[in-house]
């Protein structure tokens, strides 16, 4: 079941984005890696800049969580987690879809260069890579993240932006 996450559900989140989040160890730039990786005012700070969580719930405990962000003429998927022992049955590709029908606005995510698995994920599931012109700009307009991040990231959108921008699809 896919439902909308409240403040009763923020340690749950909590624990499920830095859970999931281990999968970045030794993989993402060094100087990116901290544990937790999502501290609790940063997860606060998120929530409070409109990130709203979707969940998945299985015998009513939240396993996997996604966000949804609208931000000036686009929408955002911001921190995708689904629990360790959850994953690859399905339930991330659930909730982007469930997420991707709550907007008329062109999607976009950021991701790590180096999360090559996350990469393929959405590119399986109607995004592609923006043109590497593209991809600082874009992050500086939509996201608040460190210089350093910005570096370190790419931006996958789907095809709505790429009509939208005039670029080749
Ligand atoms: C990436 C993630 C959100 C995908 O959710 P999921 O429920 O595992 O994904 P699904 O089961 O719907 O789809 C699995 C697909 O994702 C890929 N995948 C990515 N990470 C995977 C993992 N740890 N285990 C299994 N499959 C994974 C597989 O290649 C598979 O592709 P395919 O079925 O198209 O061949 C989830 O695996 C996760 O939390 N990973 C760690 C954190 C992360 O990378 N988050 C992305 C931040 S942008």
């Amino acid at each position: 079941m896919i439902r909308r996450c409240d403040s009763r559900d923020f340690e749950t989140i909590y624990s499920i984005i830095n859970e999931a989040a281990q999968k970045y160890k030794g993989i993402i730039p060094e100087d990116r890696w901290k544990e937790p990786y999502m501290a609790r005012e940063e997860l606060e700070h998120e929530v409070e800049e409109g990130v709203m969580f979707w969940g998945y719930e299985r015998n009513g405990e939240l396993i996997g969580v996604m966000g949804i962000q609208h931000v000036k003429d686009v929408t955002l998927i911001r921190h995708s987690y689904i629990r360790m022992t959850a994953q690859g049955q399905g339930i991330g590709s659930k909730l982007l879809s469930f997420l991707a029908q709550q907007t008329s606005r062109p999607i976009l995510i950021g991701t790590w260069a180096d999360a090559a698995w996350a990469i393929r994920f959405y590119e399986k599931r109607g995004f592609r890579l923006v043109p590497p012109e593209e991809k600082d700009p874009l992050l500086k307009k939509y996201w608040s993240i460190p210089a350093r991040q910005t570096e370190t990231s790419v931006v996958l959108a789907e095809r709505k932006w790429f009509d939208l921008s005039g670029k080749e699809w």
